[in-house]
């Protein structure tokens, strides 16, 4: 593709619009009601977000993951504890979200602080999920150099071998981060460039919301 088909991609995002009364007061509540229509409107995987970090010496990394959960305290989603994402976490739990629904025009912006979700929460998670997933988690030392695709084949197969007729439980490095929001974003996109921007920020215990240029 040349440089001018790229700059000749153009989509005209015409059809919705956002509003100050349209917004909830709370921007978790506000992103739910915006992740059931993301559902609605069929988008693939609307729970994949790109997860941005800054490791020790402020150099930035992004990577996606996937939502698992949303609550009062915040957007959570699971890893391995010794990963390059977790690392950065560790040395900074400043980090940003972002979802984009292109379907429908959208994208969130988050940012906030990650911390480790309790033990117990990421054992039930661990537990909820198929046999395969959890002994994928055991078998990858995520983010570390390997020899070979066969090294971790050989590696799952002996994890399968194992448990067999057990269950395995969650290892100590395998869990949840749960991200407490101190900035979100609402972009709806519009006609001629002139879209909506909404950010709540956190101003002691209370949201401020502001309309920003696009
Ligand atoms: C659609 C999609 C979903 C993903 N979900 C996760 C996830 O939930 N957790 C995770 O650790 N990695 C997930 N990954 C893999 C990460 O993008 C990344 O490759 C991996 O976590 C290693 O990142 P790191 O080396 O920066 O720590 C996903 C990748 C894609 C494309």
């Amino acid at each position: 593709m040349s440089d001018k088909e790229i700059q000749d991609l153009r989509r005209d995002y015409g059809r919705r619009d956002l509003n100050l009364e349209d917004l909830q007061t709370n921007p978790v509540e506000q992103f739910m009601f915006w992740f059931d229509q993301a559902r609605e409107a069929d988008i693939y995987e609307p729970n994949a977000m790109t997860l941005s970090t800054v490791n020790a010496n402020g150099h930035p990394s992004s990577r996606v993951v996937l939502l698992k959960d949303v609550d009062a305290n915040g957007f959570t989603f699971y890893t391995n504890y010794d990963s390059q994402k977790a690392s950065d976490i560790e040395a900074n739990g400043l980090v940003a979200l972002n979802f984009l629904w292109d379907r429908i025009h959208r994208q969130v912006r988050i940012e906030g602080r990650a911390e480790r979700v309790p033990a117990s929460v990421s054992d039930a998670y661990f537990d909820s999920r198929p046999l395969g997933s959890r002994l994928g988690a055991m078998a990858s030392n995520q983010s570390s150099e390997i020899a070979s695709r066969e090294e971790l084949e050989n590696r799952m197969l002996e994890l399968e071998a194992r448990f067999a007729d057990d269950e395995p439980s969650r290892p100590a490095n395998w869990g949840g981060y749960c991200v407490k929001p101190s900035m979100v974003e609402f972009w709806q996109g519009r006609t001629s460039r002139l879209h909506d921007r909404f950010a709540y920020t956190l101003v002691g215990d209370e949201w401020r919301i502001r309309r920003l240029a696009p």
